[in-house]
Protein backbone atom coordinates (compact mmCIF):
# COMPACT_ATOMS: atom_id res chain seq x y z
CA UNK A 1 0.00 0.00 0.00
CA UNK A 2 1.28 3.39 -0.40
CA UNK A 3 1.94 5.80 2.15
CA UNK A 4 1.89 9.03 -0.21
CA UNK A 5 -0.19 11.72 0.67
CA UNK A 6 -1.69 14.52 -1.06
CA UNK A 7 -1.38 17.59 0.80
CA UNK A 8 -3.81 19.83 -0.18
CA UNK A 9 -5.42 23.40 1.54
CA UNK A 10 -7.39 21.25 3.89
CA UNK A 11 -3.96 20.26 5.26
CA UNK A 12 -2.74 23.92 5.75
CA UNK A 13 -6.00 24.96 7.29
CA UNK A 14 -6.14 22.26 9.87
CA UNK A 15 -2.30 23.09 10.53
CA UNK A 16 -3.17 26.80 11.07
CA UNK A 17 -6.02 26.37 13.15
CA UNK A 18 -3.52 24.07 15.48
CA UNK A 19 -1.53 27.21 15.68
CA UNK A 20 1.16 24.83 13.76
CA UNK A 21 4.14 27.32 11.74
CA UNK A 22 5.46 24.13 10.33
CA UNK A 23 3.99 21.35 8.00
CA UNK A 24 6.13 18.11 7.41
CA UNK A 25 6.22 16.72 3.93
CA UNK A 26 7.64 13.20 3.57
CA UNK A 27 9.71 12.13 0.05
CA UNK A 28 6.81 11.22 -2.27
CA UNK A 29 3.78 13.60 -0.67
CA UNK A 30 2.29 15.53 -3.41
CA UNK A 31 1.27 19.35 -2.30
CA UNK A 32 -1.34 20.83 -4.73
CA UNK A 33 -0.88 24.21 -6.13
CA UNK A 34 -3.61 25.77 -4.08
CA UNK A 35 -2.09 23.85 -1.04
CA UNK A 36 1.31 26.10 -1.37
CA UNK A 37 -0.09 29.37 -1.87
CA UNK A 38 -2.65 28.66 1.75
CA UNK A 39 0.55 27.72 3.42
CA UNK A 40 2.18 31.11 2.16
CA UNK A 41 -0.72 33.16 3.28
CA UNK A 42 -1.47 31.33 6.35
CA UNK A 43 2.24 31.71 7.07
CA UNK A 44 3.30 27.96 7.45
CA UNK A 45 6.29 26.91 6.19
CA UNK A 46 6.63 23.38 4.34
CA UNK A 47 9.44 21.66 5.93
CA UNK A 48 10.82 18.81 4.13
CA UNK A 49 10.49 15.63 6.19
CA UNK A 50 11.63 13.30 7.52
CA UNK A 51 12.89 15.55 10.34
CA UNK A 52 15.02 13.78 12.53
CA UNK A 53 13.48 13.52 15.96
CA UNK A 54 15.24 13.16 19.14
CA UNK A 55 16.47 9.75 19.77
CA UNK A 56 14.80 8.15 22.65
CA UNK A 57 17.62 8.75 25.15
CA UNK A 58 19.56 5.64 26.09
CA UNK A 59 19.24 4.88 30.63
CA UNK A 60 20.19 2.60 33.23
CA UNK A 61 18.15 -0.44 33.90
CA UNK A 62 16.75 1.32 37.13
CA UNK A 63 15.21 4.17 34.88
CA UNK A 64 13.97 1.46 31.92
CA UNK A 65 11.83 -0.43 34.94
CA UNK A 66 10.57 2.65 36.56
CA UNK A 67 9.58 4.34 33.37
CA UNK A 68 7.82 0.55 33.00
CA UNK A 69 6.14 0.54 36.29
CA UNK A 70 4.99 4.40 35.96
CA UNK A 71 3.76 3.82 32.28
CA UNK A 72 6.22 6.58 31.90
CA UNK A 73 7.12 7.47 27.76
CA UNK A 74 10.53 5.87 26.72
CA UNK A 75 12.02 9.63 26.60
CA UNK A 76 10.70 9.88 30.52
CA UNK A 77 13.89 10.41 32.62
CA UNK A 78 15.08 11.57 36.15
CA UNK A 79 14.24 15.54 36.38
CA UNK A 80 17.34 16.62 37.30
CA UNK A 81 17.56 18.85 40.66
CA UNK A 82 17.38 22.42 39.25
CA UNK A 83 19.63 23.63 42.28
CA UNK A 84 23.10 23.00 40.90
CA UNK A 85 25.18 21.46 44.16
CA UNK A 86 28.23 23.89 45.62
CA UNK A 87 26.70 27.02 45.13
CA UNK A 88 28.81 29.49 46.66
CA UNK A 89 27.97 32.30 47.90
CA UNK A 90 30.40 35.57 47.53
CA UNK A 91 31.84 36.90 50.99
CA UNK A 92 32.20 40.30 48.69
CA UNK A 93 30.55 41.65 45.30
CA UNK A 94 32.39 45.16 44.48
CA UNK A 95 30.17 47.65 41.56
CA UNK A 96 32.52 50.43 40.08
CA UNK A 97 29.62 52.23 38.89
CA UNK A 98 26.30 52.72 40.83
CA UNK A 99 24.29 54.32 37.80
CA UNK A 100 21.50 51.82 35.88
CA UNK A 101 23.50 48.80 35.10
CA UNK A 102 24.87 49.07 38.74
CA UNK A 103 22.23 49.63 40.61
CA UNK A 104 20.04 46.76 38.94
CA UNK A 105 22.92 44.31 39.71
CA UNK A 106 22.93 45.53 43.38
CA UNK A 107 19.37 44.69 43.20
CA UNK A 108 19.02 41.51 41.68
CA UNK A 109 22.40 40.55 44.19
CA UNK A 110 20.77 41.48 47.14
CA UNK A 111 17.18 39.74 46.41
CA UNK A 112 19.20 36.63 45.10
CA UNK A 113 21.19 36.95 48.60
CA UNK A 114 24.43 36.04 47.10
CA UNK A 115 26.83 38.20 48.73
CA UNK A 116 27.66 38.72 52.97
CA UNK A 117 28.05 42.56 51.46
CA UNK A 118 27.88 44.50 48.52
CA UNK A 119 29.57 47.73 48.06
CA UNK A 120 28.40 49.93 45.61
CA UNK A 121 31.05 53.05 44.07
CA UNK A 122 30.25 55.87 42.24
CA UNK A 123 32.24 59.05 41.64
CA UNK A 124 28.84 61.07 42.01
CA UNK A 125 28.69 62.25 45.73
CA UNK A 126 25.79 60.16 47.49
CA UNK A 127 24.60 58.11 44.42
CA UNK A 128 26.46 54.43 45.52
CA UNK A 129 25.28 55.41 49.71
CA UNK A 130 21.69 56.05 48.71
CA UNK A 131 21.11 52.98 46.46
CA UNK A 132 22.83 50.52 49.07
CA UNK A 133 20.93 52.34 51.82
CA UNK A 134 17.40 52.21 49.47
CA UNK A 135 18.10 48.16 49.19
CA UNK A 136 18.87 48.22 53.03
CA UNK A 137 15.53 49.19 53.48
CA UNK A 138 13.92 46.49 51.44
CA UNK A 139 15.57 43.74 53.60
CA UNK A 140 12.59 44.28 55.76
CA UNK A 141 10.58 42.81 53.64
CA UNK A 142 13.06 40.66 51.29
CA UNK A 143 14.72 39.13 54.39
CA UNK A 144 18.09 39.88 52.46
CA UNK A 145 21.04 38.89 54.41
CA UNK A 146 23.28 40.86 52.38
CA UNK A 147 24.85 43.75 53.65
CA UNK A 148 25.00 46.80 51.28
CA UNK A 149 27.17 50.07 51.62
CA UNK A 150 28.17 52.70 49.27
CA UNK A 151 30.93 55.58 48.71
CA UNK A 152 32.88 57.93 46.18
CA UNK A 153 36.64 55.93 47.04
CA UNK A 154 37.90 53.20 44.99
CA UNK A 155 39.64 51.36 47.87
CA UNK A 156 35.98 50.34 49.20
CA UNK A 157 36.80 47.63 46.63
CA UNK A 158 39.34 46.23 49.51
CA UNK A 159 38.97 42.17 49.10
CA UNK A 160 36.27 42.01 46.70
CA UNK A 161 35.70 38.63 45.13
CA UNK A 162 34.37 39.65 42.21
CA UNK A 163 34.38 43.57 40.96
CA UNK A 164 31.92 44.52 38.46
CA UNK A 165 32.83 47.72 36.73
CA UNK A 166 30.03 49.57 34.84
CA UNK A 167 31.51 53.13 35.50
CA UNK A 168 32.10 55.48 32.29
CA UNK A 169 29.85 57.35 30.00
CA UNK A 170 26.74 55.63 28.36
CA UNK A 171 26.04 56.58 24.75
CA UNK A 172 23.36 59.33 23.32
CA UNK A 173 21.42 58.33 20.56
CA UNK A 174 23.06 58.33 16.85
CA UNK A 175 26.67 57.30 18.76
CA UNK A 176 28.50 54.03 18.43
CA UNK A 177 29.74 52.13 21.89
CA UNK A 178 33.14 52.90 19.87
CA UNK A 179 32.77 56.51 19.92
CA UNK A 180 33.08 56.10 23.57
CA UNK A 181 36.84 54.87 23.66
CA UNK A 182 38.96 57.60 24.58
CA UNK A 183 37.08 58.68 27.47
CA UNK A 184 35.54 55.42 29.03
CA UNK A 185 39.29 54.07 28.63
CA UNK A 186 40.47 56.57 31.36
CA UNK A 187 37.58 55.27 34.26
CA UNK A 188 38.80 51.71 33.15
CA UNK A 189 42.74 53.09 34.01
CA UNK A 190 41.65 53.95 37.28
CA UNK A 191 39.35 51.60 38.63
CA UNK A 192 42.20 48.90 37.08
CA UNK A 193 44.68 50.76 39.41
CA UNK A 194 42.45 50.06 42.41
CA UNK A 195 41.60 46.78 42.22
CA UNK A 196 45.06 45.75 41.43
CA UNK A 197 46.42 47.25 44.40
CA UNK A 198 42.99 46.55 47.24
CA UNK A 199 41.57 43.06 45.25
CA UNK A 200 44.76 41.77 43.69
CA UNK A 201 42.38 38.07 43.79
CA UNK A 202 39.85 39.48 42.67
CA UNK A 203 37.47 38.43 39.29
CA UNK A 204 37.11 40.93 37.35
CA UNK A 205 33.78 41.70 35.12
CA UNK A 206 33.99 44.59 32.81
CA UNK A 207 30.27 46.08 31.50
CA UNK A 208 31.72 49.29 30.76
CA UNK A 209 31.53 49.79 26.62
CA UNK A 210 33.07 49.70 23.75
CA UNK A 211 33.23 46.19 25.97
CA UNK A 212 35.46 44.32 24.21
CA UNK A 213 38.20 47.43 23.62
CA UNK A 214 37.94 48.06 27.51
CA UNK A 215 38.07 44.95 28.63
CA UNK A 216 41.53 44.60 26.96
CA UNK A 217 42.12 47.57 28.82
CA UNK A 218 41.43 46.01 31.88
CA UNK A 219 43.64 42.95 31.37
CA UNK A 220 46.35 45.46 30.55
CA UNK A 221 46.30 47.52 33.36
CA UNK A 222 45.81 45.37 36.32
CA UNK A 223 48.11 42.74 34.22
CA UNK A 224 45.75 39.40 35.71
CA UNK A 225 45.75 37.12 33.97
CA UNK A 226 42.97 36.09 31.53
CA UNK A 227 41.04 33.86 33.82
CA UNK A 228 40.18 36.52 35.94
CA UNK A 229 39.11 39.50 33.43
CA UNK A 230 35.82 38.86 31.53
CA UNK A 231 33.89 41.17 29.69
CA UNK A 232 30.08 40.94 30.08
CA UNK A 233 28.55 41.13 26.64
CA UNK A 234 27.57 37.82 24.67
CA UNK A 235 24.89 36.93 27.79
CA UNK A 236 22.99 40.29 26.95
CA UNK A 237 23.47 40.07 23.04
CA UNK A 238 22.03 35.97 23.33
CA UNK A 239 19.38 36.94 25.52
CA UNK A 240 18.04 39.41 22.89
CA UNK A 241 19.08 37.32 20.12
CA UNK A 242 16.50 34.42 21.49
CA UNK A 243 14.05 37.08 22.90
CA UNK A 244 13.81 38.24 18.72
CA UNK A 245 13.75 34.22 17.79
CA UNK A 246 11.26 33.31 20.04
CA UNK A 247 8.31 36.41 19.50
CA UNK A 248 9.26 35.19 15.98
CA UNK A 249 8.51 31.53 15.69
CA UNK A 250 5.80 32.51 18.70
CA UNK A 251 7.52 29.62 21.25
CA UNK A 252 8.82 31.09 24.78
CA UNK A 253 12.42 32.20 24.91
CA UNK A 254 12.50 29.15 27.00
CA UNK A 255 12.37 27.24 24.26
CA UNK A 256 14.95 28.70 22.30
CA UNK A 257 18.88 28.06 22.40
CA UNK A 258 20.84 30.47 20.64
CA UNK A 259 23.98 32.45 21.33
CA UNK A 260 26.04 35.04 19.85
CA UNK A 261 29.87 35.47 19.70
CA UNK A 262 32.24 38.04 18.22
CA UNK A 263 32.26 41.86 19.16
CA UNK A 264 29.83 43.91 21.48
CA UNK A 265 29.06 46.48 18.26
CA UNK A 266 28.04 46.12 14.62
CA UNK A 267 30.05 42.98 14.59
CA UNK A 268 28.82 40.64 16.59
CA UNK A 269 28.19 37.41 15.47
CA UNK A 270 24.86 35.58 15.81
CA UNK A 271 25.03 31.96 15.56
CA UNK A 272 22.50 31.15 13.45
CA UNK A 273 24.02 27.51 12.26
CA UNK A 274 23.67 26.31 15.95
CA UNK A 275 20.81 28.43 17.12
CA UNK A 276 17.51 25.92 18.05
CA UNK A 277 13.88 26.04 18.74
CA UNK A 278 12.80 23.17 20.86
CA UNK A 279 15.91 21.39 20.31
CA UNK A 280 15.57 21.58 16.04
CA UNK A 281 17.30 23.73 13.54
CA UNK A 282 15.53 27.15 13.78
CA UNK A 283 15.53 27.25 10.04
CA UNK A 284 12.45 24.45 10.48
CA UNK A 285 10.81 27.14 11.87
CA UNK A 286 11.91 30.41 10.37
CA UNK A 287 12.78 31.29 7.00
CA UNK A 288 16.25 32.51 6.52
CA UNK A 289 15.05 36.27 6.00
CA UNK A 290 13.19 36.05 9.27
CA UNK A 291 16.63 34.63 10.93
CA UNK A 292 18.84 37.07 9.70
CA UNK A 293 16.25 39.81 10.76
CA UNK A 294 16.35 38.04 14.42
CA UNK A 295 19.99 38.49 14.28
CA UNK A 296 19.86 42.33 13.24
CA UNK A 297 17.67 42.41 15.94
CA UNK A 298 20.44 41.24 18.57
CA UNK A 299 22.98 43.39 17.03
CA UNK A 300 21.05 46.73 17.31
CA UNK A 301 18.52 46.13 20.36
CA UNK A 302 20.95 48.07 22.59
CA UNK A 303 20.76 50.70 20.22
CA UNK A 304 16.77 50.68 19.86
CA UNK A 305 16.88 51.08 23.74
CA UNK A 306 19.31 53.86 23.21
CA UNK A 307 16.82 55.75 20.67
CA UNK A 308 13.98 55.45 22.67
CA UNK A 309 15.57 56.43 25.61
CA UNK A 310 17.19 59.59 24.75
CA UNK A 311 19.03 60.32 27.77
CA UNK A 312 21.16 57.04 28.37
CA UNK A 313 21.42 53.25 27.37
CA UNK A 314 20.04 49.99 28.81
CA UNK A 315 19.71 48.73 32.15
CA UNK A 316 17.65 46.07 33.16
CA UNK A 317 18.89 43.29 30.49
CA UNK A 318 22.57 44.52 30.96
CA UNK A 319 22.42 43.84 34.92
CA UNK A 320 20.78 40.34 34.51
CA UNK A 321 23.49 39.45 32.30
CA UNK A 322 26.02 40.17 34.59
CA UNK A 323 24.19 38.44 36.99
CA UNK A 324 24.39 35.59 35.21
CA UNK A 325 28.33 35.51 34.86
CA UNK A 326 28.31 35.54 38.62
CA UNK A 327 26.02 32.74 39.02
CA UNK A 328 28.46 30.84 36.50
CA UNK A 329 31.38 31.94 38.65
CA UNK A 330 29.55 30.96 41.90
CA UNK A 331 28.58 28.11 40.59
CA UNK A 332 24.68 28.48 40.38
CA UNK A 333 24.65 27.87 36.86
CA UNK A 334 26.35 25.39 34.53
CA UNK A 335 27.35 24.72 31.18
CA UNK A 336 29.11 27.24 28.91
CA UNK A 337 28.17 30.86 28.23
CA UNK A 338 29.59 33.65 26.18
CA UNK A 339 32.16 35.95 27.47
CA UNK A 340 34.47 38.37 26.03
CA UNK A 341 37.77 37.26 27.14
CA UNK A 342 41.43 36.92 25.79
CA UNK A 343 42.20 34.23 22.84
CA UNK A 344 44.85 32.48 23.07
CA UNK A 345 45.07 31.12 19.58
CA UNK A 346 41.61 29.52 19.92
CA UNK A 347 39.70 30.03 16.68
CA UNK A 348 43.14 30.98 15.23
CA UNK A 349 42.76 34.67 17.17
CA UNK A 350 45.98 35.64 19.34
CA UNK A 351 46.42 38.17 21.99
CA UNK A 352 42.68 39.63 21.37
CA UNK A 353 39.75 39.60 23.46
CA UNK A 354 36.44 38.59 22.00
CA UNK A 355 33.01 37.15 22.31
CA UNK A 356 33.48 33.13 22.30
CA UNK A 357 31.56 30.54 24.32
CA UNK A 358 33.58 30.04 28.08
CA UNK A 359 33.10 27.43 31.41
CA UNK A 360 33.36 29.63 33.99
CA UNK A 361 34.04 29.10 37.72
CA UNK A 362 35.03 29.86 41.09
CA UNK A 363 38.56 31.40 39.81
CA UNK A 364 37.06 33.29 36.35
CA UNK A 365 37.47 31.38 33.07
CA UNK A 366 37.63 27.29 33.26
CA UNK A 367 37.90 27.05 29.30
CA UNK A 368 36.73 27.71 25.89
CA UNK A 369 34.56 25.79 24.16
CA UNK A 370 35.83 25.85 20.73
CA UNK A 371 32.31 25.87 18.76
CA UNK A 372 31.93 23.76 15.49
CA UNK A 373 31.29 27.56 13.51
CA UNK A 374 30.21 27.75 9.71
CA UNK A 375 33.06 28.73 7.45
CA UNK A 376 30.80 32.61 6.77
CA UNK A 377 30.40 32.12 10.84
CA UNK A 378 34.31 32.33 11.59
CA UNK A 379 35.46 34.49 9.25
CA UNK A 380 32.72 37.09 10.69
CA UNK A 381 34.52 35.93 13.94
CA UNK A 382 37.70 36.99 12.62
CA UNK A 383 36.12 40.37 10.72
CA UNK A 384 35.20 41.22 14.37
CA UNK A 385 38.70 40.92 15.90
CA UNK A 386 40.38 43.09 13.15
CA UNK A 387 38.09 45.36 13.56
CA UNK A 388 38.49 45.50 17.45
CA UNK A 389 42.33 45.29 16.46
CA UNK A 390 41.78 48.51 14.53
CA UNK A 391 39.90 50.57 16.66
CA UNK A 392 42.11 49.62 19.87
CA UNK A 393 45.04 50.77 17.43
CA UNK A 394 43.43 54.17 16.44
C1 LIG B 1 23.71 47.56 25.57
C2 LIG B 1 24.81 48.33 26.21
C3 LIG B 1 24.86 48.11 27.67
O1 LIG B 1 23.98 46.74 24.69
O2 LIG B 1 26.01 48.06 25.61
O3 LIG B 1 22.55 47.75 25.95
Amino acid sequence: MSSRRVIGSEHIEEAFRKGRLTLEILPGDIVTALAKESAQNRGIKLVDGPIEKPAVRKTDGGTALYRGLTRRSPKWVAPKSSTPRNVRRLSKLALIGAGGVGGNIAHLAANADMADEIVLIDIVPGMAESTALDLMHASGITRSKTRLYGGTDLALVADADVVVVTAGKARSPGMTRADLISINRRVIRSAAEAIKIHAPNAIVIVVTNPLDEMTTEMLAATEFPRERVLGMAGTLDSSRFRNALAEAAGVYPNDVEAITLGSHGDEMVPITSLAKIKGRSVSAFLSDEVIQDCAQKAIHGGGAVVALKKTGSATLAPAHSSIELIDHIRGARTGSVPVSVELQGEYGINGLVLGVSCHLGKSGLVAIDQLKLTAEETSALHAAADAIRQRLAG
